[in-house]
């Protein structure tokens, strides 16, 4: 009977998964793991993470509402469209009040976490950020707000993190000291990118970081890396996408990352840092038309639809052929709400914190000045 067909296949799949949770896997079986293409091995390994998912977060999916604040960037990453050698693309910010607008749209739509991100933007110094911050938690006090704004001295981390900023997204992109060098300039490090994760995690915040899967020069070697740089760092976010190119940048002819190894390293994650919030990735729905439900399905908790202004979508192209650029908030918000359901899993519009949560802390020390 059917029913007993799919309850055997949960018990095939419950001994796999065993042998996959609840133990720390040898850096030869994570490689194993990293690479596979074998269907059934991949499965198994979906399935443990969505039972690990499960423990933590049950079937809730939930919702983040992501402004696009600025497209000016003053790094040069080799993999980003926003880069500032890139002179082909049209720049743009928006105003207080055009960030409070899209604030009060997500607000109406239900979103209980707004996430502000933008390119690595001096225009927007440490009092403008404030200011931003304190209005939209003056006027949303409810809900939770996320910055992703790159690498700042701990001090403007500290002022974000004063001002109601509760989390912190800032992917290290690569773990592996040489890779990194490979796709970014020499001004760029590592290092510093570790630095900044550290910092904002003592200040209180609740941190991504995160990683493309698939770049240029990129080994199973280097994922490695990345994963036991999860397990070190202890994320409350991990954000993973496949690298996808975009024309005008120094990697545009080279090919994007594959759906599968995209899936394999959400899943991996999973198992690194079991309670993590881990988003299924506007890349992942963008190299596969099922990409974000078949990222929920390995592990994945979290969807982050626009709430841009539709006029500035098309411009943060970080990559080419994005997903949603065409789309009004509303209509992300309840497209990605149906998919979820028939995925399996159930959109929740709440705040939506980390599973370790316990409020708000004071960081440590007395380096907070009034
Ligand atoms: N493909 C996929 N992801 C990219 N990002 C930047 N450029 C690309 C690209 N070409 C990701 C980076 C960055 C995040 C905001 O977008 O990981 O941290
Ligand atoms: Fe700037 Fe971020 Fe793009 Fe690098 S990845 S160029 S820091 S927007
Ligand atoms: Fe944006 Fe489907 S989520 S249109």
């Amino acid at each position: 009977m059917h029913s007993d067909v799919s309850s055997r296949g949960d018990e095939k799949n419950r001994g796999a998964g065993e042998k996959l949770t609840g133990k720390k896997l040898t850096d030869a079986q994570l490689l194993h793991l990293i690479t596979t293409e074998d269907p059934g091995e991949m499965r198994e390994l979906f399935a443990a993470a969505g039972r690990v998912r499960e423990v933590h977060y049950g079937k809730a999916v939930y919702f983040r509402g992501l402004i696009e604040f600025t497209s000016f960037c003053k790094n040069n990453c080799y993999y980003c469209g926003l880069r500032k050698g890139n002179a082909k693309i049209e720049r743009y910010r928006l105003s207080p009040e055009e960030i409070l607008a899209c604030c009060r749209m997500g607000d109406t739509l239900g979103y209980k976490t707004f996430v502000l991100q933008g390119g690595e933007d001096p225009f927007f110094d440490d009092e403008k950020i404030t200011g931003i911050v304190s209005a939209i938690k003056k006027e949303f006090p409810e809900s939770a707000l996320t910055l992703s704004l790159g690498e700042r001295p701990r001090e403007s981390y500290e002022r974000f993190f004063r001002a109601g900023a509760d989390r912190y997204l800032l992917r290290h992109e690569t773990a592996d000291p040489a890779h990194y060098g490979k796709m970014h300039p020499p001004e760029m490090s590592l290092a510093e990118r570790k630095n900044c994760l550290r910092e904002l995690k003592k200040i209180g915040f609740q941190v991504g970081a995160g990683f493309m899967t698939g770049s240029p020069f990129q080994t199973p070697g280097c994922l490695l890396q990345d994963l036991r740089f999860m397990e070190e760092l202890q994320p409350e976010m991990i954000g993973i996408g496949p690298f996808i190119p975009q024309a005008d940048t120094p990697f545009g002819s080279q090919s994007a990352g594959s759906l599968n190894l995209a899936l394999r390293m959400v899943a991996l994650a999973r198992l690194a840092v079991p309670a993590a919030l881990i988003p299924a990735t506007t890349a992942m729905g963008t190299i596969a038309p099922d990409g974000r439900e078949l990222a929920l399905k390995a592990g994945a908790n979290v969807v982050m639809p626009n709430l841009s202004p539709q006029n500035v979508r098309k411009l943060y192209a970080l990559y080419d052929n994005k997903i949603c650029t065409g789309d009004e908030a509303a209509a992300c918000r309840f497209c990605i709400e149906g998919r979820i359901r028939s995925a399996g899993f159930e959109p929740l519009m709440c705040r939506g914190d980390w599973a370790g949560f316990t409020g708000r802390k004071t960081p440590p020390g007395n380096t907070l000045k009034k």
